[in-house]
Order: C-alpha cells, then structure tokens, then sequence
C-alpha cells in the first residue's frame, strides 16, 4: 500500500473546508417523526438522582480545576462531596467542583453524593493528580460539523448554553470546542486575537466556564488554517500563553497550510534523500511564502491561483518519492511541529487537552503521544454519509494497540444528529465509537436535538463503555461477511461486545463466549435497552441493516 502523505494533498483540502455545505437539519415532516419517535431503544432517564460520566479524571498538580459533576434527576438537586483536597471546593446548588489541583501528586477518590425530592446517589471519582490529563476520551462538541465555518461568540455560547438545558451536560459531555475561523489578527505586541464575531475570547471562555463546562479551540502550526485564517507558526508559545490566559482547556492543532512550510523543511533536513528536489521545494516556500496573508488584504484570484498551483507542483514532486522515505520525513517534520506547540501547552500553566489535527497521515498514532498530544485524528473529515463513516471505521483497524489512557485515536466527531443518518446508522455511529474509545465530541446543532438523537447521545450505560477507565480500545473480533463483532475489555473482568450488521438485510449474528475464552458468563446486559439478558451460553442479536446492539458480559469469578 503507497504510504499516505502528509506533505502531499493537504491544501486542496484547505479549499474544500470553507465551501462544504453544513448537513440539512433533521425533518419535520410527521411521518419521518413518528418513525423516529419509534425507533428510540434508550430508556427514560429517571426523576431520582443518578450520576453519570467517568469515574477517573486526570490534572496536573497546582493547575486550574473545573468539574461538573455530571447528574441526571428531577431539579433541584444537592451535592455533597466527601475526600475533596484543599483548594478545591464545590458549589453544592450547582454540582461544580472548583479551585486549584494539589501539589502533591497522587489519586484522590471523591467521594460523590447528590440528593433530590426522590431521593439519593453517590460514586466515587478518583481524581489522579499526576502528569496525564483525559484519562478517559474527552466527550463535547464541536462547531465544525453542523457549522462549518459560519460561528460567533454567541453561537457558542447558545450551544453551550444547550449543553446545559438539553441535559447533555449531565450526561458528561464537557468540551465546548470552537473550531476554525474565530481567529482575528495579531496586536502590535504578536498577541493573537478574535476576529469581529469573537470579540472578547476571555469572555467567552468565562461564560463556558460558569457551567462547568471546558473551553476549547483551535489553531494550527501552519502560517494559515484550513479555512485561511491565522495559524500559530512562529508565535506557538506566545499563542499557547494567550489560551491559557483565556481559559482555554483544549486545544485542536490543525497541520492545514504548514504543507509548504513542511516542504521546505524537508529540502532543508533532508536534501540527500531529495537530491533532485531541493532547490525547487526551497524556491516554492519562498515564493509562496509572501503570499499568505491573515485576512487583512484580500487576496487577487490571480494569487490564489498561483498558490493553488504551487500546491500541486509540491505534490507532484513529493509523490515521486519512496514510500518508507517519504514517511521518514514527513515524521521528523510533524513530530517537531507538533513537539513545539506541545511543549508551550505544558508550560502554559494550565492544563490544556491536546488533540493533533493531521488526518491520520505519517502514522500519527505511532508518536502523538510522544509529542504531548492526548488524541490524534486517524483519518480524513468526517461526513453524514454512511459509506463515509464505514470507510473511517475501517481505517482504525490495528490502531487499538496505541490508544490508552491519555492516548486515544480520533476518528473525528459524531455526525449524529444532523439529519442524513437513518435511526440505525445513528446507532451504529455511537456503538462503533463507544466501543473504539474515541473521542465522543458532538457534531450537531444542540439547540435542535429530536427525542430519538437526545436519546442516542445520553443513553448512559452505552456511554460508560466509552469512558471506562481501563480506557482500553475495542477490537474487530471476527468479520463474517457483512456481519462484524467487536469486543473491549472493560474494568471489573467484564467484556463489551458490539454486533453490526453492515449489509442491506436483517442479519442474525451470534457471539460465543468461547470466542474469547471466557468462562459462562454470570451476566449479560442489553445496553441500549437497560435489559439483562438471559445469561445463556451463546448471545445473538438480528440485526438491522446499517444496524449496532452492545451488551456486556460479566463472567463468572474463577
Ligand atoms: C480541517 C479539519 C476539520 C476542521 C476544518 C476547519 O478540515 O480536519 O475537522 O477543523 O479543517 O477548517
């Protein structure tokens, strides 16, 4: 198989981003309603308080510390929490714990309680003091799918807003992560800044954060982003200060128009393995370079052109070049540029999430981790398009070895919710990232969510298979024409299996335990219905075309 190039196709998709079409809004239509309404399998959440998410969060001593304990139950609730470290402190109307982390380092176990007119729950939490953050996948949204670039300040602030009143947020989704085009120009002093429609970032990150919720951006190590506006490259410390400073908890660093500059890298560190191609990858960065601009002046067409034009010559040239040579360099180049801004995170004085943008090329999931970063996209942008999505799933077969806690692969976010999805693929989309342990980063409008997507994305004990804290990712087990099984170990010796149907008819698919040499089973849960099945020797689901069932083993103890 041809290695994949980082330096190669990744401008062209620069100009895509800008002119994709958002995805059309979910039907109103009765007919396609009622459908919906009778494919919701998620039980309602009931009244008595329970509470939801991971149980193990990780922070790095001495840092900023928000958490909202996520908790589902009639209003108003009551919080209480036993074992809390000092500097921490939590609003017991809100459930929000604030303050500062400890200095020592180590694991904490909180011990959670929330009560309300019908009644109590409690959990433990541990929260490990350490050098790891998101020990479980993160779990938030992103503009990026239903919004493309057309964002504000206070279109963000309603989707977090949303987060809180649709009751996502009680579920554990977190992250309100703005996506590319809310970067403006940089003050006299480099300081990078919002443009018009985000007038006053801090501002913005204050309001996400009197939620509880995390605030999360993006920029990219290139001179511009994906959708033309300013990168981070030559100012990463100074940009990573500036995050901080606004309270910025997750940051998406998009490789987009650093292909040129990467070019040039490469014929500067690696002219023996370029003899031919030296001068010319030099010749282009340097007059291409002048050329990039950060929105102040627009650009003549004749311009564009020229870049575009530069851009394939760079491609041409690159494809030439042998596989295993090619990715040699394309490592060292993207290892070092995401080093640099990985570091600046970890000096920032806040712990900041970092999630590398670089479509799965240069077998990112080999040294993401190395570079400081948390989760690393595996494959190109996601679309709602099944065929799409069964396409990405593929590509993350192999990689479940690299992920861990703290270490994830990112398949990109969910296109639940935004209206092209049947009821099933929707299924499908959260069963097959719940068991990969991906990211769990919302891609719809969350002030419109229909009962049947509310449902899919707050269905709790399909969600716990996701953040499980042995944070281990799920595996193909066996593929049987369009029949695929998937497993993951979970905490407590218990296993998840996924069953899809990837084929255009109701199949019956049967998984023996013995598959996994695993003892009879002692238990066995239907868990997008909150039903325990019989615990008999074998479990088969039929399933339906473009379909997902989970369930969860409990073998019998030794
Ligand atoms: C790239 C990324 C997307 C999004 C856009 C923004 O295409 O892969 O997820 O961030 O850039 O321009």
């Amino acid at each position: 198989m041809k290695t994949p190039s980082l330096l190669l196709p990744l401008l062209a998709l620069a100009l895509v981003c800008p002119l994709a079409a958002a995805p059309v809004p979910v039907s109103t239509d009765p007919a396609v309603v009622a459908e919906r309404l009778a494919a919701v399998r998620t039980p309602a959440t009931p009244d008595t308080p329970r509470i939801n998410g991971t149980r193990v969060v990780g922070a790095r001593p001495e840092k900023p510390f928000l958490y909202r304990i996520p908790t589902t139950g009639e209003r108003p609730l009551r919080w209480s929490v036993r074992g809390l470290p000092r500097g921490l402190k939590l609003d017991r109307d809100t459930g929000i714990i604030s303050g500062v982390t400890p200095a020592k380092k180590g694991t904490y176990t909180l011990r959670l309680r929330a009560s309300n007119a019908l009644g109590k729950t409690s959990a433990e939490l541990d929260l490990v003091v350490g050098d790891t953050l998101a020990l479980t996948p993160p779990m938030g949204w992103n503009n990026y799918n239903a919004f493309r670039l057309k964002i504000s300040d206070s279109l963000i602030r309603a989707q977090a807003d949303a987060m809180v009143s649709s009751g996502l947020a009680d579920h554990g989704y977190a992250y309100v992560n703005v996506d590319d085009a809310w970067e403006g120009v940089r003050a006299a002093d480099g300081t990078i800044q919002g443009n018009e429609r985000f007038p006053d970032m801090p501002a913005l990150g204050a309001h996400i954060h009197s939620h509880g919720l995390k605030f999360g951006i993006y920029s990219s190590p290139g001179y511009e982003t994906c959708g033309g506006f300013l990168g981070s490259l030559h100012y990463e410390e100074q940009d990573a200060r500036a995050f901080a400073s606004w309270g910025v908890d997750y940051l998406k660093y998009d490789w987009c128009s650093y292909i040129i500059d990467a070019g040039r890298l490469a014929a500067d560190r690696h002219a023996e393995l370029l003899p031919a191609h030296a001068d010319v990858l030099r010749s282009m960065a340097a007059e291409y370079g002048p050329m990039r601009n950060d929105r102040r002046r627009p650009r003549p067409p004749e311009m564009s052109a020229r870049m575009r034009e530069i851009e394939a010559e760079q491609k041409k040239i690159l494809s030439a070049i042998p596989g295993e040579t090619l990715h040699a360099i394309e490592r060292d180049i993207a290892t070092d540029a995401y080093r640099v801004m990985g570091r600046a995170l970890e000096s920032s004085g806040r712990d900041i999430v970092y999630s590398l943008c670089q479509y799965g090329e240069a077998r990112v999931w080999e040294w993401g981790h190395e570079v400081g970063g948390h989760l690393w996209r595996t494959t190109r942008d996601i679309t709602p398009r099944w065929s799409q999505i069964m396409g990405i799933v593929n590509r993350q077969k192999g990689l479940e070895k690299w992920a861990g806690p703290g270490r994830w692969n990112d398949p990109d976010m969910l296109e639940i919710g935004n209206g092209q999805l049947t009821p099933d693929e929707m299924h499908m989309q959260m069963t097959q990232w719940c068991i990969l342990a991906a990211p769990l980063l919302l891609g719809n409008d969350l002030t419109k969510l229909d009962p049947l997507v509310l449902s899919i994305l707050t269905n709790d004990e399909v969600i716990a298979v996701n953040q499980d804290r042995l944070g281990r990712q799920g595996w193909l087990l066996r593929q049987t024409d369009a029949a695929e099984l998937y497993v993951k170990p979970l905490s407590g010796d218990r296993w998840a299996v996924a069953f899809f149907n990837r084929g255009e008819t109701p199949l019956e698919i049967t998984f023996d335990p013995a598959e996994l040499k695993l003892p009879a089973l002692s238990a066995v849960r239907d868990l997008w219905r909150h039903k325990d099945l019989p615990a008999s020797p074998k479990i088969t689901f039929t399933v339906a075309p473009h379909g997902a069932e989970l369930v969860a083993l409990t073998p019998v103890k030794p």
